[in-house]
């Protein structure tokens, strides 16, 4: 199996009035066709992570990397053209919102379609058909209806499985899933982690599944990091979880609700300061 993303120290800064300061702080990882897991609570720096392999950062930060590689294609200082060739086309990132992703004064039937033109320059015939197949590989049930639909006819779950098929109807070779399913109630959850695990099996994508929920980033990949104020402070196979060694990941799994753990209070998680040496 050969990677087809290489990060190497990738470090983010952005301008404060006391000077530059770094909210990811030396990341370091390779994917290969799977299933990678980034958890981590509010503020540590995944979604970041998640937008500088995709060229996303806000202009104001400042991203420098020993390695930040995808599929032999260096992306250090990448020029637009190559952005353009990549990006929603080999590489995609469904962000948390459906709402900021969608472009709102366009029915939904048309974003597929030219995402799908873009890429292949295919008759509007065959555009559409292929939007419509992909509307029911995300199991919409009425892919007509919500092909002629505006993206404020939907709710949060279509909206979302819409502009999942949006990004997968090019056949990325990376997808960065930014907390895809947190706006989502549990059932409509499960059948989004179904199409994106059904994408990296069948389709041999590569998925980097960004989230705060240690559980669910276990229950569904395959590796596991941990990230902790910019840093990776652990790396394990999701199978391996119980074994981790890092404390604030023992602190996570230590506030995780046991199912049949009685009525104990849970404990809060202590930070200690050395985490951040
Ligand atoms: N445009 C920005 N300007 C300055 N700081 C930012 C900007 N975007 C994000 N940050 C800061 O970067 C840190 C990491 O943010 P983020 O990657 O969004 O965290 P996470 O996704 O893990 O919640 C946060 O402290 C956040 O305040
Ligand atoms: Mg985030």
């Amino acid at each position: 199996m050969s990677d087809i993303l290489h990060v190497k120290d990738l470090r983010i800064a952005f301008p404060s009035r006391s000077g530059p300061v770094e909210v990811v702080r030396g990341v370091s990882f390779d994917l290969g066709r799977e299933r990678l897991g980034i958890v981590g609570e509010s503020g540590s720096g995944k979604s970041q992570t998640g937008r500088a392999i995709l060229g996303l950062t806000p202009p104001s930060g400042r991203v420098t990397a020993q390695r930040l590689e995808f599929d032999g294609i260096d992306l250090r200082g990448a020029s637009a053209a190559t952005w353009r060739r990549l990006r929603g086309r080999r590489m995609s990132m469904v962000m948390q919102d459906p709402k900021f992703s969608l472009n709102p004064v366009m029915t939904i039937g048309r974003q597929i379609v030219e995402a799908f033109r873009r890429q292949d320059n295919a008759p509007k015939r065959e555009a559409k058909d292929r939007a419509m197949a992909m509307l029911e590989a995300v199991q919409i049930r009425n892919p007509e209806r919500v092909y002629n639909a505006y993206p404020h006819e939907l709710s949060g779950g279509m909206g979302q499985r819409a502009m999942i098929a949006m990004m997968l109807i090019t056949e990325p070779d990376l997808l960065i899933a930014d907390e895809p399913t947190s706006a989502l109630d549990v059932t409509v959850q499960l059948d989004v982690l179904r199409i994106l695990d059904d994408l990296v099996t069948q389709r041999g994508m590569g998925l980097i599944f960004i989230s705060h929920d240690l559980r669910l980033v276990s229950s569904f990949c395959d590796r596991v990091l941990v990230m902790y104020a910019g840093r990776m402070v652990e790396e394990l196979k999701a199978s391996e979880l119980h074994n981790a060694q890092h404390p604030y990941t023992r602190g996570l799994l230590n506030c995780l609700p046991q199912i049949d753990g009685g009525q104990r209070p849970l404990p809060t998680l202590k930070r200690d300061p050395a985490w951040l040496a």
